[in-house]
């Protein structure tokens, strides 16, 4: 982790010290003699259905959008001059994987709004091109979940649980939260903390509340697993086990007397409305039956212990 997370810095120092230590785009197709001969001149001999290029962005974009750069075909192979004479595979960029050149053509133009951060990303530290998720010649652009499905074959897996968010339905992607061409943690949609990307879609959980539930301020998924559970609410333990992780049980919940007919409240012996049975009940309690404003409240719970801290409302 450590090492993904520096090696962007290492790489730009590098830059630096050298002068520009990048290969060029065009370092791949010889520019002597080459020319630019535009794109009717390419489907002379490439099938135009085959190419699926009549309905993409990129055929319909003009130079001065770009800021004077060669469009079309060309915009993206580079010039075509010397492999028309010759038809000639070698003269021509094809994208081939592990060339590597993917990612500097695209970013000669991409280089904008999130898309800048792309070099200190994950993906492509690991070297994932631009073109494995955005296949250029295909009649429908793949879905973005299905581009993902090839190498996150878990977490994909993980919607499929009795509890998850609606991505294999169709009413999210994976997009819906993650900007992969980001260089935050985990590649999430937001600026900020992780709470505040699942704060945008449920804002009903969002403070500030009069009576916090400490975890809840801190970071969501401690009880929650955002791609899916086979708990209910996405939740990683059912109840009561997720709350006894960092509480005792109380009063209503279990005994934890010496004395089986007698219970402990607030530091008091009384008795023990359960009698033996206390901790078998316990164990089969929803706290949230209780204590429903799990997330916060602002409505004070009315018994002494906790002045009002309960999350009962
Ligand atoms: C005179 C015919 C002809 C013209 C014009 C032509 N090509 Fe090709 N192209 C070929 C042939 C033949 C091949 C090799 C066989 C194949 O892969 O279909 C090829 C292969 C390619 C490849 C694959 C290279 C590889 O390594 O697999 C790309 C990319 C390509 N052409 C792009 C272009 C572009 C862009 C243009 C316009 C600038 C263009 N071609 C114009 C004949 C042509
Ligand atoms: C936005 C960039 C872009 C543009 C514009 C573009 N291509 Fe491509 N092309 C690619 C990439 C990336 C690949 C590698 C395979 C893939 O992702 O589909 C490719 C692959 C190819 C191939 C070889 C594989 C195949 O599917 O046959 C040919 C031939 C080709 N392009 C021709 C063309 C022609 C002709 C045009 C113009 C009509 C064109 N391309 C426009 C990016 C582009
Ligand atoms: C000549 C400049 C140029 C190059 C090179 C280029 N693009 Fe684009 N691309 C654009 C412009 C302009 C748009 C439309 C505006 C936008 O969405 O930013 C666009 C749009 C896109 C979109 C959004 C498509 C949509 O339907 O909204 C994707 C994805 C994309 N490009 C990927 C790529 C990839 C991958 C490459 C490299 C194989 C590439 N581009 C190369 C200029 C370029
Ligand atoms: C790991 C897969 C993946 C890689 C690698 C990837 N993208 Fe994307 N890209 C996506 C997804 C997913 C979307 C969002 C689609 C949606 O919102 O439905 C997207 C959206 C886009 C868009 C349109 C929206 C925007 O943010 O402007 C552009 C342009 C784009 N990508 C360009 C690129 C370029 C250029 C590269 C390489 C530098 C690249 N992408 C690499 C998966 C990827
Ligand atoms: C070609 C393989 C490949 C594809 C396709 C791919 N990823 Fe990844 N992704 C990786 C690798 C490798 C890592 C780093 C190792 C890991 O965390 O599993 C990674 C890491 C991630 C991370 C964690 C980032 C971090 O900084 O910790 C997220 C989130 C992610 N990918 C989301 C996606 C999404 C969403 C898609 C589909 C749009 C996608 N990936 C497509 C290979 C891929
Ligand atoms: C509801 C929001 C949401 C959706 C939808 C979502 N993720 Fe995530 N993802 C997260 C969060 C939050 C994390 C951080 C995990 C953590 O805090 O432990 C994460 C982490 C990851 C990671 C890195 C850590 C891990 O768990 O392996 C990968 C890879 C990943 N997501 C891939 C995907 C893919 C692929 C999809 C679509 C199939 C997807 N995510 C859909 C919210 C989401
Ligand atoms: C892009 C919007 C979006 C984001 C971001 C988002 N969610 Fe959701 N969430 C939804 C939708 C839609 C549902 C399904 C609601 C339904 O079925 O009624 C849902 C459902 C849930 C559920 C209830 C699941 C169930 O089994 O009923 C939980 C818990 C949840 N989300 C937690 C989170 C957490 C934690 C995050 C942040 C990591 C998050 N969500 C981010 C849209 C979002
Ligand atoms: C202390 C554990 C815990 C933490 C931390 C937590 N939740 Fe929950 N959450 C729960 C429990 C328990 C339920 C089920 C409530 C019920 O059954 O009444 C739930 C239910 C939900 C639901 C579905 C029901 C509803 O109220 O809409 C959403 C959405 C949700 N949580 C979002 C979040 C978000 C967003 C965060 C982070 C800001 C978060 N949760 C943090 C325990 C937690
Ligand atoms: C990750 C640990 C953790 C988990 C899991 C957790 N809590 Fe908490 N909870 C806390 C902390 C820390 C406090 C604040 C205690 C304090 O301020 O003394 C707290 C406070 C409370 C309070 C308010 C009482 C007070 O004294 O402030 C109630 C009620 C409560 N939690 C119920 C639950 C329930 C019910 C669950 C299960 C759905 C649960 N908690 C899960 C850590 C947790
Ligand atoms: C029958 C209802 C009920 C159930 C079930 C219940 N509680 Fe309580 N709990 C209460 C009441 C009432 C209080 C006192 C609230 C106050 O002081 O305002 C309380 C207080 C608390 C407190 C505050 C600390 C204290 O002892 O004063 C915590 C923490 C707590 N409960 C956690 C839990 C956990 C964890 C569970 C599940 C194992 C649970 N509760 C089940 C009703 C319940």
């Amino acid at each position: 982790m450590k090492l993904r997370r520096t090696l962007p810095f290492l790489v730009f120092a590098a830059a630096l010290v050298t002068g520009g230590a990048f290969a060029s785009p065009t370092d791949d197709i010889p520019m002597a003699g080459n020319a630019y001969l535009g794109s009717e001149a390419c489907l002379d001999c490439h099938e135009s259905a085959e190419l699926h290029m009549d309905f993409n962005v990129h055929m319909r974009i003009e130079s001065f959008e770009v800021q004077g750069r060669e469009v079309g075909c060309e915009g993206c192979h580079g010039p075509g001059k010397l492999h028309m004479d010759e038809s000639d595979p070698e003269m021509i960029r094809s994208f081939a994987a592990g060339e590597g050149y993917g990612d500097q053509v695209c970013m000669e133009c991409h280089a904008t709004k999130n898309l800048y951060e792309w070099s200190a990303s994950t993906h492509s530290i690991e070297q994932v091109e631009c073109q494995t998720c955005h296949v250029m010649h295909k009649a429908d652009t793949p879905s973005p979940t299905r581009a993902c499905v090839a190498c996150h074959p878990d977490t994909v897996a993980q919607m499929q649980l009795p509890s998850h968010h609606p991505v294999r339905e169709g009413k999210m992607s994976c997009a819906s939260c993650h900007d992969v061409h980001n260089s935050r943690e985990f590649n999430l949609k937001t600026r900020m903390r992780k709470a505040d990307l699942c704060y945008t879609c449920h804002q009903s959980i969002e403070g500030p509340w009069v009576f916090e539930h400490a975890p809840v301020e801190e970071d969501c998924s401690i009880c929650h697993a955002p791609h899916g559970s086979v708990v209910n609410n996405l939740l990683v333990a059912n109840e009561p086990t997720l709350c006894l992780q960092c509480h005792d049980f109380h009063f209503h919940a279990g005994y934890k007397s010496a004395e089986a007919d007698e219970v402990d409240v607030g530091g008091f012996e009384r008795e023990n409305p359960f009698g033996p049975q206390g901790m078998n009940i316990a164990f089969t309690t929803s706290c949230t039956g209780c204590h429903s404003h799990i997330h916060g409240s602002d409505t004070p719970s009315q018994t002494t212990p906790s002045s009002g801290r309960g999350l009962i409302p």
